[in-house]
């Protein structure tokens, strides 16, 4: 008889929701975690520090721009970067703590240590072997660097080194212009440093909305962030405390050099799957390096994999989702992820939400739409907290009005997206959404102009 139902390889947000999940659904799960913590990247170097110092920084940003104007005068705070990396640490404690008390509650095992599946039907952790019906593989991922590039996490650092830098750099360079590389230039330029993104593309944030690229590249750089587009990184020169970026422009091959303090390599990342003894195992890869999967099942019959791992964005709200639907297939219930709406948000200020189509994809793929735009510079809330800049832009089919894309760049955009989520998994229209009363004064009401403008008109356009 199997030790277990399940074994869940990965305590992130893929791997533990599904160990919940499927403690919940009555099956007798373990989870194996190589790190001191659970909750994977997304707690412990990722979503959650992240937010943290954005959370931080935004307020010293609030009180130096802000508090002055609504006649709060006085000093304004000092930065004291200990405090603040404590106050981080803290809050990731208190969430990977909450996941410890989870598996109690669910009564999931957590079997510590790094996991390998020496054959289908087994999983060795240290020198114990474990027998389970089912496994499931969420290792998530790992920074991927460049050729050339070396990471020290001191000087040269990836994401990992970002979050605890021994002190606030005075010059900072941040290759790539994705995700990561303009939350945390967010942070750091907010917290006095000079920040530079170096971007391979012509664009910030690739696969974004064209409208978004362009007016949020703009709003950082009136934030003070620097950007060197179309740049190809060709190394990096890192001495003890200093590093030269050398870099060709692609449009003419010109060679440049830059120095900084601290080199931040935010260029992606890659699915993390050292040492599980894939190969063995007989499980196929992509030619990405991610786990092959199809609804989740691996091409070895009761193995699953979920989550960075696999294909699709690496998100935590995706990892999570699949969690619960390989639990729930497992269980012999019918899982389900609609891929079509997974919404993404940048946490700078302001915010950047997206979910659907873009507008470029529509026009790549034929599709007749038409666009609903809405500037929060006409919603009264926004302008009241110094947050105008943006606009909520809606694409909607334009014979039968379903909504198929919704852009946000905007106060709260990233909570603001949900509602066009919700809307858009019941494959509802634009006007579904105008004729929806919307609380009045709120970062709402811009959505909902934005629907009305895809019809007879926004009213404080
Ligand atoms: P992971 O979170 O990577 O977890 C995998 C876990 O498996 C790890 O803890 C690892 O130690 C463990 N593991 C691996 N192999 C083994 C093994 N053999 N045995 C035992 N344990 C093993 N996403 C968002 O949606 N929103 C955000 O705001 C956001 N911010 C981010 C900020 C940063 C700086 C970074 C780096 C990422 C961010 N992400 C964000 C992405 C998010 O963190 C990932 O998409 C998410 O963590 C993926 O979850 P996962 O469970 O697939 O993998
Ligand atoms: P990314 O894929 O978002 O961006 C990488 C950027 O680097 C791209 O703009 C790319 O063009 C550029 N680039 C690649 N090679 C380059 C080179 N040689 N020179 C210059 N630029 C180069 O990856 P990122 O920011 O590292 O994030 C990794 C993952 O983490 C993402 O998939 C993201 O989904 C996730 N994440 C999500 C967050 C969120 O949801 N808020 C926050 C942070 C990370």
């Amino acid at each position: 008889m199997a030790d277990y139902d399940v074994i869940v390889i990965g305590g992130g947000p893929g791997g533990y929701v599904c160990a919940i999940r499927c403690a919940q659904l009555g099956l007798k799960t373990a989870c194996v975690e190589g790190r001191e913590t659970l909750g994977g990247t997304c707690l412990n170097v990722g979503c959650i520090p992240s937010k943290a110092l954005l959370h931080a920084s935004h307020s010293l940003h609030e009180a130096e721009h802000n508090f002055a104007k609504m006649g709060l005068k006085g000093k304004s705070p000092s930065v004291d970067w200990k405090e603040m990396l404590a106050y981080k640490d803290d809050v990731i404690g208190q969430n990977t703590k909450g996941i410890e008390f989870l598996f109690k509650k669910n009564k999931v095992d957590w079997l510590k240590g790094w996991g390998s599946i020496p054959a289908a039907g087994q999983v060795k952790v240290g020198d114990e072997v474990h027998n389970a019906k089912h496994i499931v593989i969420a290792s998530g991922s790992e920074p991927s660097s460049l050729p050339g590039v070396e990471v020290d996490e001191k000087v040269v650092v990836t994401s990992t080194g970002a979050l605890e830098l021994s002190k606030i750099p005075r010059k900072m360079i941040v290759i790539g212009a994705g995700v990561i590389g303009l939350e945390m230039g967010s942070v750091y330029a907010r917290l006095g440093s000079e920040v530079t993104v170096v971007e391979f593309l012509d664009d910030i944030t690739p696969g974004m909305d064209k409208d978004i690229q362009k007016t949020f590249q703009r709003t950082l750089k009136k934030q003070g962030l620097n950007f060197i587009m179309g740049a190809a990184v060709q190394n990096v020169d890192a001495k003890k405390t200093k590093a030269t970026v050398n870099y060709k422009l692609r449009k003419d091959d010109s060679e440049h050099a830059i120095d900084a303090d601290v080199v931040l390599v935010a260029t992606g990342r890659r699915p993390f799957v050292d040492g599980l003894g894939l190969e063995a195992a007989g499980v196929k890869m992509t030619e990405r390096g991610q786990i092959a999967t199809d609804h989740w099942k691996t091409s070895v019959p009761g193995i699953w994999a979920i989550g960075d791992v696999t294909e699709g964005p690496m998100l935590a709200h995706k990892a999570e989702d699949e969690g619960m639907a390989a639990a729930e297939s497992i269980a012999g219930q019918a899982g389900h992820v609609n891929y079509d709406v997974i919404p993404g948000v940048i946490y700078t200020s302001p915010e950047v939400a997206s979910v659907g189509k873009t507008e470029q994809e529509l026009k790549e793929a034929g599709v007749d739409y038409k666009v609903g735009k809405f500037s929060f510079m006409g919603n009264g809330r926004a302008k009241a907290v110094f947050q105008g800049d943006g606009f909520v832009k809606i694409l909607a089919d334009k014979a039968t009005d379903r909504v198929l894309g919704v852009h946000i760049m905007g106060p709260a955009a990233g909570e603001l997206i949900h509602e066009a989520c919700v809307l858009m998994e019941y494959g509802g229209s634009a006007e579904d959404l105008a004729r929806t009363c919307h609380a009045h004064p709120t970062f709402s009401e811009a959505v909902r102009e934005a629907a009305l403008a895809c019809g007879d008109g926004a009213i404080h356009a």
